[in-house]
């Protein structure tokens, strides 16, 4: 049977760079990805990675304390704040260590690291490379991998995870998809960085298609908790039809947001001087009330307008903008506004995690998108996302590190076969019947129900017409066609399990966005427009039972920063 000391779920940033934190510590380590590691969602983050660096003459006053003061406002103060601290002093070091690794940060014109203006920052601190910042992130940890020898498992799709008895991690059972066998992975720590969950609302997200609930359904149906997984972040900027991300550094850089008349309309919504760089959810917030109230061209979109910054800045820090914009709808930025509309982009919840990725069962961590540390709170602001999962991504691999150190090096076969039968059993369940039902048609349904019912702007009276939608679709999931039995690459199989783990977690959106009586961040209900820090300054956790998910609460971790009403 397989065997390495420590297991990473995951390839795309907080997964290597846990994995290198192991390796460099002389710990036995090994990635499993669906995918090749340089093909992982995080290559596709354009804008930026945030760090007090000051190197920008309007930012000399930045620190780490600004930072996490305006990360914890921005999370409408449900943000845990030592762990806000933790990210944000943390931050220079990180960039330091990625510059030293090569990384192709853009410049100012000194040599020191660019950085520019990013939503619901005071300072520019946003640092990037043009608008490729994840991608040349990802590149260069996975040159990381290279140089430590660590051990990548690609194309093997995890689909169990293995606690013992004694609630305890014991590894992961997997499919490799080569052959279509279905493996057992011992390991004495296990950590999930598994990325986000966009594709739960079908094709209106700026997610790649792989990043799917799974990963946070599958330690969940395993008895380890989530958190906050009501609170959804729509960016303010993605491509009408299609919704590719258009980066924030797009407004970083002085774009404008334009509606049919030709006004910069943020002016209505926040401050003059704020404009277009306010946080996520009031911005996508005021896009979608321009749409509904008749100022969207045609009544369906506005525009991102750059023709102002002229062709070289565009072609200089926004390159791979305006060769999105040529090559999907055939146009050209440096002529023509780019029309655009708010699309799901991060789910601020996730696997219920310390800051170390501890999780409450011994031996598994998570670390990235999935985990919920909670440094984001109800509203996550860009450039965070890419630092969240270099520093917590590092941090959890030296704490498992830490823990697998005085272990036997021996993986508990009990405990996995055990596993192993229930995966088994949970295919069986799934695809083993005889239904008529078509999974995919139950997937894009799914997409349009959370779209329609869980968006933007959410009532009460929708919500729960929304989850009555949703448990019609969980009742014919039961009743699906067999799964196609076919071994090598069957992506029948693997697409089944990823919609299993959206419905899952779409359930759980539902009843903690209906039960959340107020509104907070991105989590924005008509019904209740207004914060209740009496009643609702809480983490909502939810744990798996057989009769559904179940909802309790844990404490917001406060600190220097008092909660206030957030203006901007
Ligand atoms: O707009 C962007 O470039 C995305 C950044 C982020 O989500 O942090």
């Amino acid at each position: 049977m397989i065997f390495h000391d420590i297991i990473v779920v995951g390839g795309g940033l907080a997964g290597l760079r846990a994995a290198i934190a192991a390796k460099m510590n002389g710990v036995d380590v090994a990635v499993i990805s669906k995918l090749h590691p340089v093909r992982s969602h995080s290559g596709a983050a354009q804008g930026g990675i945030n760090a007090a660096l000051a190197n920008n003459p309007e930012g000399k006053d930045d620190t780490p304390e600004r930072h996490a003061y305006d990360t914890i406002k921005g999370s409408d103060f449900l943000a845990d704040q030592e762990a806000a601290f933790i990210m944000t002093s943390t931050a220079p070091e990180i960039i330091r260590e990625m510059e030293h690794w090569g990384c192709p940060f853009s410049r100012f014109e000194d040599g020191s690291v660019a950085q520019r203006p990013f939503g619901g920052a005071g300072f520019p601190r946003t640092c990037y490379g043009a608008d490729r910042t994840g991608h040349y992130l990802l590149q260069t940890l996975f040159e990381q991998c290279v140089k430590h020898q660590v051990k990548i498992m690609e194309e093997w799709f995890v689909l169990g995870l293995s606690i013992d008895d004694n609630r305890t991690c014991r590894g992961v059972v997997c499919l490799d998809l080569h052959n279509g066998n279905l493996e057992m992975v011992g390991a004495n720590a296990v950590i999930f960085a598994t990325g986000g969950s966009g594709r739960m609302y079908g094709t209106k997200t700026s997610n790649a298609l792989t990043s799917t609930g799974l990963g946070i359904a599958m330690p969940f149906w395993a008895g380890v908790p989530i958190k906050d997984i009501e609170f959804v972040q729509f960016h303010p900027t993605t491509l009408f039809k299609n919704n590719v991300l258009m980066t924030e550094g797009c407004r970083g850089e002085g774009g404008y947001l334009i509606n049919k008349d030709g006004e910069r309309y943020m002016g209505r919504y926040v401050s003059e001087k704020v404009m277009e760089l306010g946080p996520r959810d009031i911005v996508s917030r005021s896009t979608q009330t321009e749409i509904e109230e008749g100022r969207g061209v045609e009544g369906k979109y506005v525009y991102l307008d750059l023709r102002h910054l002229g062709a070289q800045k565009i072609m200089e820090r926004l390159p791979g903008i305006r060769e999105i914009c040529i090559d999907f709808i055939g146009i050209d930025p440096i002529e023509e506004p780019i029309p655009i509309v708010p699309g799901m982009h991060y789910t601020m919840g996730g696997i219920d995690c310390d800051q170390d990725g501890k999780t409450e069962v011994p031996g598994f961590y998570a670390a990235g998108e999935c985990a919920c540390v909670s440094v984001h709170g109800a509203n996550r602001l860009g450039g965070n996302s890419l630092l969240e999962t270099v520093v917590f991504g590092r941090r959890s691999g030296e704490d498992a590190s830490k823990y697998v150190k005085d272990k036997e090096k021996k993986a508990q076969e009990s405990a996995l076969k055990k596993s192993l039968e229930e995966v088994k059993g949970q295919l069986n369940t799934i695809g083993g019947g005889n239904g008529k039902e078509n999974p995919y048609e139950i997937r894009d349904e799914l997409g349009d129900v959370m779209v329609k019912h869980f968006g933007i702007f959410r009532t009460g009276e929708e919500m729960k017409e929304g989850l009555e939608k949703l448990n019609g679709l969980i009742e014919r999931f039961k009743k699906i066609r067999p799964i196609d039995n076919c071994k090598a690459w069957n992506f029948d199989k693997l697409w089944i399990m990823e919609l299993a783990g959206n419905l899952c977690l779409t359930e759980c959106i539902a009843l903690g966005a209906l039960n959340r009586t107020e509104s907070r961040g991105a989590h924005f209900r008509r019904d209740f427009s207004k914060r209740d820090d009496a009643n609702w300054l809480k983490h909502t956790l939810y744990r798996h039972t057989p009769e559904g998910p179940q909802i309790g609460y844990k404490e917001v971790q406060l600190g220097r920063f008092e909660p206030e009403e957030r203006k901007y």
